[in-house]
């Protein structure tokens, strides 16, 4: 069976957490194609060339949850060459036998614009911001300010900018407990497939 869940959405909004849910209780394949992003943005040298060249070992480094590698994958997730060098991977993932779930920015515009699920995952950029400070600690007025740099980023390129497809599914979780949001996505996968 090939069956795609895209989740898209901005900087902890839970997709994340959701994706992980849904995968394992559908038995489908996660890919958070943010890792992808973060890698290239953390490994220096020429982006295009790192992209291109990508390997698993360069997505298990321990460093990519940071906010310094959330903001180098933002900065080099403007250029086209480097998004396209990670496009094929990721369609493919998507396509694969046994059901995917992929999230990021652009899976249900541009990776995979016949995902058989599309949701759009949001909160206010307060809740996102308390909600990646209790995770990485520091100054949350910072981290704030980080959030908000990054979504103006990602929505303001001119390449597969963030934003929600037509046909995608809006899920608000400013005020859902994880399990309410998770609980809300599975039952949109559950109905289509039936
Ligand atoms: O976990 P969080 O939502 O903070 O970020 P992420 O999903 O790991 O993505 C890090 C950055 O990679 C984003 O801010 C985007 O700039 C970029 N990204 C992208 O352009 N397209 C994707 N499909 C996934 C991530």
């Amino acid at each position: 069976m090939i069956f795609t869940v895209a989740i898209d959405g901005p900087a902890a909004a839970g997709k994340g957490t959701i994706s992980r849910a849904v995968a394992e209780r559908f038995g489908f394949a996660h890919l958070d194609t943010g890792s992808l992003y973060r890698a290239v943005g953390v490994m220096g040298g020429d982006p295009v060339a790192a992209a291109r060249g990508l390997t698993p070992d360069d997505l298990a480094r321990d460093d990519l949850r940071s906010l310094v590698a959330g903001q180098a994958a933002s900065r080099v997730a403007v250029i086209p060459e480097v998004r396209a060098a990670l496009l094929e991977f990721q369609r493919r993932f998507a396509r694969r036998e046994g059901g995917a779930v992929l999230d990021g920015r652009d899976i249900g515009t541009v990776i995979c614009p016949e995902a058989e699920v599309k949701l759009y995952v949001t909160a206010s950029p307060e809740v996102r911001a308390h909600r990646r400070w209790l995770e990485v600690g520091g100054d949350e007025a910072m981290v704030l300010a980080e959030v908000r740099e990054r979504d103006a980023r990602d929505m303001g390129r001119a390449d597969a900018p963030l934003r929600a497809a037509a046909d995608a599914v809006l899920i608000d979780t400013s005020e859902l407990g994880i399990e309410e949001a998770v609980r809300a996505a599975c039952a949109v996968v559950a109905e289509r497939l039936g």
